[in-house]
C-alpha cells in the first residue's frame, strides 16, 4: 500500500488507477458531501486532498493538516481560503477551460428556455390547460436581433476574455447587440472581431433586453444586483445567472420578480445553495432555477476529473500544477 494518502469529497467519472498505484486512495462514497468535520479529520491523515465547491476548505482547515496540494474540481474556488493555503505553501489547482463551452450552452439553454417560457410552457400542457391555439398564449420576446449584456468578460479569477468571448460567439448567431461590462477591458481589436461594446455596469443594465452574469465570486461581487441595479433594467428583461449565487440579492430578485420590475430571470446558482424548500423564489412562474449544473456534460465533467487528479497527481510528486490558483508559491 502507498504510504502516500488522499481523500477524495466524492464518486469521480473516471477511473482512479494511476492515482491508486501512487497513493492510498480514500473516495467519500455519499451523494451528499462529508460534513466539515469529517473533513477535518480527514485532513490530519494525508497529503492530498481532491474537493469540490460544496466543500468548505478555510483556514482552520488548511492549518490542521499537512497537505502537500489541493486539487479543486471546478473553476471557481470562492469555497477555498487561498490565502491561507498560500501561506503553508500548498498549491491549490482548478478547472478552467474545459468547462467554458458547456457553461455557456446551459446559460444559452437558460437565456432561450426564459425568453420563449418553456418551463412555463410544460408545466401548462401537463396540468390540461391547452385547449386550443391562442394568439397571446404564453408571449415572450425576440431573442435573435435583441441586446445582450454580459457582465464579466473574463474567465473567472483571470484577465483572459476566453468566457466573454464564447458568449459572445453564440450572441453572434443570433445577430445580437452586444455589450460588456468587465474589470478589464479587451484590446480594441478583439472588441472589433468580437463585435462587443464596452460600458459601464449601469448603461448595460438600461440597455440590454437580456443580462447574463460571468464574474467570480469575490468581496466587490456580493450582491453586485440588488433593488438599485433591478431598478435600473427594462421592465421587458431577462436575467440569467450561471455565475455564483452570491452576486444576486436573492431578497430582491424576488421583488424584482414578483413587481414585475423585470420580466424573468433563470440562475442555475442560490444564495444559499441548495435553494431552501421555503424559498419564495419558488413560487414564481417567471423564474427557471437549475440546481448548479452549468458544466454538466459528461465529456466536460470527466475533462473536470481528469485535470483534477492531474492537479492533485502533481501536487504529490512535487511537480508544478498545470492549473494552478496561487502560482505565487513557486517564486518563494
Ligand atoms: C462551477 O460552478 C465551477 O466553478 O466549476
Amino acid at each position: 500500500m502507498p504510504q502516500v494518502k488522499v481523500f477524495i469529497t466524492r464518486r469521480l467519472p473516471i477511473e482512479l488507477e494511476q492515482l491508486r498505484s501512487l497513493a492510498t486512495v480514500e473516495v467519500w462514497p455519499e451523494r451528499q458531501p462529508p460534513t466539515y468535520e469529517i473533513l477535518l479529520k480527514k485532513v490530519k491523515e494525508i497529503d492530498g486532498l481532491l474537493c469540490l465547491l460544496t466543500d468548505q476548505i478555510d483556514r482552520q482547515l488548511i492549518e490542521s493538516g499537512k497537505l502537500k496540494v489541493i486539487s479543486q474540481m471546478a473553476v471557481g474556488y470562492d469555497n477555498i481560503d487561498i490565502r491561507a493555503a498560500t501561506a503553508q505553501q500548498i498549491p491549490v489547482g482548478h478547472t478552467p477551460g474545459v468547462l467554458t463551452d458547456a457553461t455557456a450552452d446551459f446559460t444559452w439553454a437558460l437565456l432561450m428556455a426564459s425568453a420563449r417560457r418553456v418551463v412555463e410552457a410544460d408545466r401548462f400542457t401537463r396540468a390540461g390547460l391547452w385547449q386550443t391555439w391562442e394568439p397571446d398564449l404564453l408571449l415572450g420576446p425576440n431573442v435573435t436581433g435583441a441586446t445582450l449584456g454580459i457582465v464579466g468578460f473574463g474567465r473567472i479569477g483571470q484577465a483572459m476574455p476566453t468566457a466573454g468571448c464564447t458568449y459572445a460567439r453564440r450572441a453572434k448567431g443570433f445577430e445580437m447587440r452586444i455589450l460588456y461590462t468587465s474589470r478589464q477591458r479587451c484590446q480594441p481589436e478583439l472588441e472589433q472581431s468580437l463585435g462587443v461594446e464596452f460600458a459601464t455596469l449601469e448603461h448595460v443594465l438600461q440597455e440590454s433586453d437580456f443580462v447574463t452574469l460571468h464574474t467570480p465570486s469575490a468581496d466587490d461581487t456580493y450582491h453586485l444586483i440588488s433593488d438599485r441595479q433591478f431598478e435600473l433594467m427594462k421592465r421587458s428583461a431577462i436575467l440569467i445567472n450561471t455565475a455564483r449565487g452570491t452576486i444576486v440579492d436573492p431578497d430582491s430578485l424576488y421583488r424584482a420578480l414578483a413587481s414585475g420590475q423585470i420580466a424573468g430571470a433563470a440562475v442555475d446558482q442560490g444564495e444559499p445553495e441548495p435553494i431552501p424548500t421555503d424559498s419564495l423564489l419558488l413560487t414564481l412562474d417567471n423564474l427557471i432555477i437549475a440546481p448548479h449544473i452549468g458544466s454538466a456534460s459528461r465529456q466536460t465533467r470527466s475533462k473536470m476529473a481528469t485535470m483534477a487528479i492531474a492537479n492533485l497527481i502533481a501536487g504529490l510528486t512535487g511537480d508544478r500544477l498545470a492549473d494552478c490558483v496561487n502560482p505565487e508559491i513557486y517564486n518563494s
